[in-house]
């Protein structure tokens, strides 16, 4: 079992006034570097496997979040499992029997309405099964997204969202954007304090392998506190993998780019995991 649930390790944070990391998992030497950072920087983390990523796996949660389950198990810090981007109805409902104590239920595509109602029924089917809910209200969308100025939450409908909803944890856009390779979003602090002040539920930052270090710092220092991590990693896994397969002669044992790869994502997560440990007092 994971040593922690994720609801424990975000109303934590969100006490201390700090972020925590959530960083996705693709393979198992993603969440062993996850693991690994977590332990070196001695802080909790939360593991997450999106829809995307249980596709990749032949449709099938089970096998890899059963990895990643003893992964956590195995860790000296805690460690919480969270199932990410779920518009799949039949995948959500497999979340407590594969062991993950939250899930982010991602109607944000949808109309207001319609949103608001699919995610209502995703959130009382979590919390019947004991899973922390989460759900995301202005959409995070791709690298156009970030810069387009009406891509933001507004404050008033996300505080009836989240009460008519009932979710525990609001992905909110105030700036980012998903899968960019480089850090140069810039985020809409204010708006960040001002959904903190409108909202009860900690919010959470989605697409922030985009965002520069002190922005991280600035978006926690203003309420922030879950904060999702994706391409980051994948960029240091690529780059090692690409450094020792480039010169002619190179290894055929996968062990040998791997473990560069897991011993990169492994310092790329733990630098962010030091960065989200800023705390609101040190504003
Ligand atoms: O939910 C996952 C995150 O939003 C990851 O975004 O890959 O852009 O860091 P990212
Ligand atoms: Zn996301």
């Amino acid at each position: 079992m994971p040593t922690a649930t994720t609801r424990e390790i975000v109303d934590a944070a969100r006490r201390a006034g700090a972020g925590v990391g959530a960083f996705n998992v693709i393979t198992l030497e993603h969440a062993e570097a996850i693991v690994a950072a977590a332990e070196r920087a001695g802080r909790p983390v939360i593991l997450q496997l999106s829809q995307n990523a249980v596709r990749f796996h032949h449709g099938r949660v089970h096998p890899v979040a059963a990895a990643m389950e003893r992964v956590a198990a195995a860790s000296a810090v805690p460690v919480s499992l969270h199932l990410d981007h779920v518009d799949d109805e039949d995948l959500l409902h497999q979340a407590a029997d594969a062991g993950f104590s939250s899930v982010m239920f991602d109607a944000s595509t949808r109309p207001y309405d319609d949103n608001l109602r699919a995610t209502r029924a995703a959130a009382e089917w979590a919390h019947r099964h004991g899973l922390w809910a989460e759900a995301e209200l202005g959409e995070v969308g791709g690298k156009d997204g970030a810069h387009a100025p009406g891509v933001r939450t507004d404050p008033g409908e996300a505080a009836a969202y989240v009460a008519a909803t009932g979710v525990d944890g609001l992905a909110v856009a105030v700036g980012s954007s998903h899968a960019m390779i480089s850090r140069t979003a810039v985020l809409d602090l204010q708006l960040v304090t001002a959904l903190s002040r409108a909202v009860t539920v900690p919010l959470v930052l989605h697409g922030s392998s985009g965002v520069p270090d002190d922005q991280l710092r600035g978006a926690v220092r203003h309420g922030m506190v879950k904060v999702n991590i994706g391409t980051a990693l994948n960029v240091a896994f690529t780059g090692a993998v690409r450094e020792i397969l480039a010169p002619p002669g190179h290894p055929t044992d996968p062990r040998k780019y791997l473990r560069a790869a897991r011993d990169a994502m492994a310092d790329t997560a733990a630098h962010l995991i030091e960065v989200l440990a800023t705390t609101r007092e040190a504003r």
